[in-house]
């Protein structure tokens, strides 16, 4: 009898325990402000993005744990993983998400139009359909963009590697970011005497074959800002340069990973902006009253190894521009 009292005392104590657990977790969780941060892919370049972006916020007094929470979920690559991370996000009633790249983004915006939406590096948010509008976004939707200039990054190719006739587009056909700068690309070639030759792939496992195929038809390569072709990029770099083809990029990453060279932005900056723009909505401004923001300054990126196993001297006047030179 005794000791089954002593027993009954100690489940009522542990369920009492539980209970007054359970009650302030829930309490915690309501109290802070939480923010989804959904990203499509890890790659090196999305990774700096999301590591300025926690920095610039705990610089500013929103560190996660604290007095915010962050729940940083990775898609793999993959849309329906996408789907389902931004409709958890929904269904918790977080207080924002943040979107990392358009694919992101665009799976955000299709999941709530109440809950305020912070997209970042995107490329061409209209033509992705994320605003209408860059200056008054509207709604529940802004962010930043990383829209670069196709017409500089060939700029820049004909003064590092002059004469060619033929360019290679490669990128996923199904990234609307990267197909805006493809029809860039081809509209500064109509007037300019080059021609492109697309190359297209819809997923990471084809970059390999496609390149390939490529090299063996042009005399440059270009991939504009293509998260796809940026979580290959080793390859790419590694497959062209064995064919002796320099290859053009859109960012920074990926000039690091092989490639030969880019006019593109510091995402470094642009991951810091769009925590700027968290903290805006977070003090009460609405998402759709905050213009998009572009970054303007433009730095060329250069890869010496890769121009040295290419034979490529790289003028002196284009190195001491270089915002970096990766070796
Ligand atoms: N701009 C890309 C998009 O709109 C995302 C991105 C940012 C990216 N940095 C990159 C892609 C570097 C490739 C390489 O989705």
């Amino acid at each position: 009898m005794k000791k089954s009292m002593k027993l009954f005392g100690v489940i009522c104590l542990v369920a009492l325990m539980a209970m007054g657990f359970a009650g302030c977790a829930e309490e915690k969780e309501n109290d802070m402000y939480t923010i989804g941060i959904v990203q499509i892919v890890e790659h090196p370049s999305l990774d700096t993005i999301r590591t300025s972006f926690i920095e610039e916020l705990s610089a500013q007094g929103y560190t996660d744990g604290e007095n915010i929470v962050i729940d940083y979920q990775n898609a793999q690559g993959d849309q329906t993983n996408l789907n389902t991370i931004n409709k958890k996000f929904v269904d918790n009633n977080y207080d924002m998400i943040v979107a990392i790249a358009t694919p992101s983004a665009q799976s955000a915006v299709g999941a709530t139009s109440d809950i305020p939406i912070v997209f970042s590096a995107c490329t061409d948010p209209v033509g992705s359909g994320l605003v209408e509008d860059m200056n008054k976004p509207g709604g529940n939707v802004t962010g930043t963009s990383d829209a670069v200039s196709a017409e500089m990054i060939i700029e820049l190719a004909k003064d590092l590697t002059p004469g060619f006739t033929k360019v290679g587009a490669l990128y996923n056909s199904s990234e609307t970011n990267s197909l805006a700068v493809v029809e860039d690309l081809e509209a500064y070639a109509a007037e300019n005497g080059f021609e492109v030759v697309r190359g297209t792939v819809s997923s990471s496992s084809e970059v390999q074959q496609v390149t390939v195929n490529l090299v063996e038809n042009v005399d440059i390569l270009f991939s504009p800002i293509d998260n796809t072709i940026a979580s290959a990029m080793p390859i790419v770099a590694k497959t062209a340069n064995d064919a002796g083809i320099p290859c053009y990029v859109g960012a920074d990453s990926m000039v690091k990973d092989g490639g030969l060279a880019t006019y593109g932005i510091n995402y470094t900056i642009l991951g810091a902006e769009t925590a700027q723009m968290a903290i805006e909505i977070m003090n009460g401004t609405s998402a759709g009253d905050i213009p998009v923001r572009t970054m303007d300054e433009m730095n060329i990126y250069l890869n010496k190894t890769t121009a040295d196993t290419l034979g490529i001297t790289i003028p002196d006047e284009i190195m001491n521009k270089a915002a970096e030179i990766f070796e």
